[in-house]
């Protein structure tokens, strides 16, 4: 039920904090803070290589845990979109882990890679919000996300539980391999529990967002921006806008605005940039600058010392709680999906059941 929700999909952003608690502490044990896995019978050390195998949000889910699983682990990643991975044939070597990831467990495209993987000697990993879903079954390693149903169409809390169970198996897969120690891990595991607080924050600036929806509501096209492992969330921030508000939305690596897509700016295209401070804040700034030197229209995304150092300037700011740059893709995406949200809206839109989609797709 909505319970006091005029939406199921803004109801399921609110319960972000408590369901990725609830995910976090399946994979967390508290007593030692550190990374606990459901029972396998295989040897995760001995994995060489992950290939994910995701659809739209998911997909995003995948491109953030690709940063995690090289930079904590050192284990080289590929990565596609189901539909194209199973055109492509793919080269699979031996001591491979495929790893799928789904809310529904059900969409044709994934199950389908995971059958093609299967056949070819990968270890199967699935990533799944349903657990009596064909993925779940199929799986070596069952990696559930504890999201509770998600009714509506556009996934929200499905994908910051996907981000939780990511990072854990990032961690966890680092500690196996040697790349990581355990003082090290319980950092990671610190930073991952910190995450719970840190979406409520974020979730404080609802009205602040509901207030500034009216600025992107009028726009035809909105460009979405964001460096390293938020790029994925501008990605994320695009899709969200487009599949709820029909507005079309467009997300890019900050870097590569000045390759062509900055041709697109002018007076008329809000430009929202996802910075949080921390190591990647002042290259996404120059983007910034070059955008707003050419009339775009910015929507900075930061926490209070990026929005006093950049935000000068800019058309509304959006102001996030400090955090980790590990738990910033969980953080950050709490906005995206409000804006969205809002903006849907205010135009109107039919926000749980947007036109032309389903909720699983069971279609190739
Ligand atoms: C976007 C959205 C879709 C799904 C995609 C994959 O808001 O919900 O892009 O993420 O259809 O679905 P699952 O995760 O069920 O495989």
């Amino acid at each position: 039920e909505k319970g006091n929700y005029r939406h199921y999909m803004q109801k399921e952003i609110f319960e972000q904090p408590t369901v990725v608690a609830q995910t976090l502490s399946s994979y967390i044990r508290q007593a030692d803070e550190t990374v606990a896995l459901p029972q396998i019978d295989f040897d995760l050390s001995k994995i060489n290589r992950i290939t994910i195998v995701a659809c739209g949000t998911s997909y995003y889910a995948a491109m953030v845990a690709k940063y995690w699983f090289e930079q904590f682990a050192r284990v080289p990643v590929d990565l596609d979109f189901a539909s194209e991975f199973r055109y492509r044939n793919p080269v699979l070597e031996e001591g491979g882990l495929a790893l799928f990831i789904s809310q529904s467990g059900e969409t044709a495209d994934t199950l389908a890679a995971l059958r093609h993987c299967k056949a070819n000697g990968q270890t199967i990993g699935v990533v799944v919000n349903v657990p009596t879903s064909s993925m779940a079954r199929e799986a070596d390693l069952l990696l559930p996300t504890h999201a509770g149903p998600e009714i509506g169409v556009a996934s929200t809390k499905a994908f910051t539980c996907q981000l939780a169970v990511l990072a854990a198996l990032a961690a966890h897969l680092a500690v196996k391999k040697g790349k990581m120690d355990r003082a090290e891990e319980q950092e990671v595991v610190h930073h991952l529990l910190e995450a719970p607080a840190a979406l409520n924050a974020a979730l404080d600036h609802d009205e602040d967002i509901a207030s500034m929806a009216h600025l992107i509501a009028p726009a035809r096209d909105v460009l979405y921006l964001g460096r390293g492992p938020d790029f994925p969330l501008a990605l994320e921030g695009a899709l969200k806008l487009k599949e709820i508000s029909y507005i079309h939305a467009e997300g890019y690596a900050s870097g590569e605005m000045k390759h062509g897509p900055i041709a697109l700016i002018d007076e008329e295209v809000p430009v929202i940039v996802l910075a949080p401070s921390g190591p990647l804040f002042e290259k996404t700034v120059s983007n910034m600058h070059e955008v707003r030197a050419r009339g775009g229209q910015v929507v900075l995304i930061s926490d209070r010392e990026g929005l006093e150092e950049a935000g000068e300037g800019c058309i509304a700011t959006i102001e996030m709680p400090k955090v980790h740059p590990l738990i910033a893709p969980l953080v950050y995406a709490v906005p995206v999906q409000l804006l969205a949200y809002h903006v849907a809206c205010v135009k109107g839109t039919d926000v749980d059941q947007p036109r032309n989609l389903a909720k699983s797709v069971t279609v190739e």
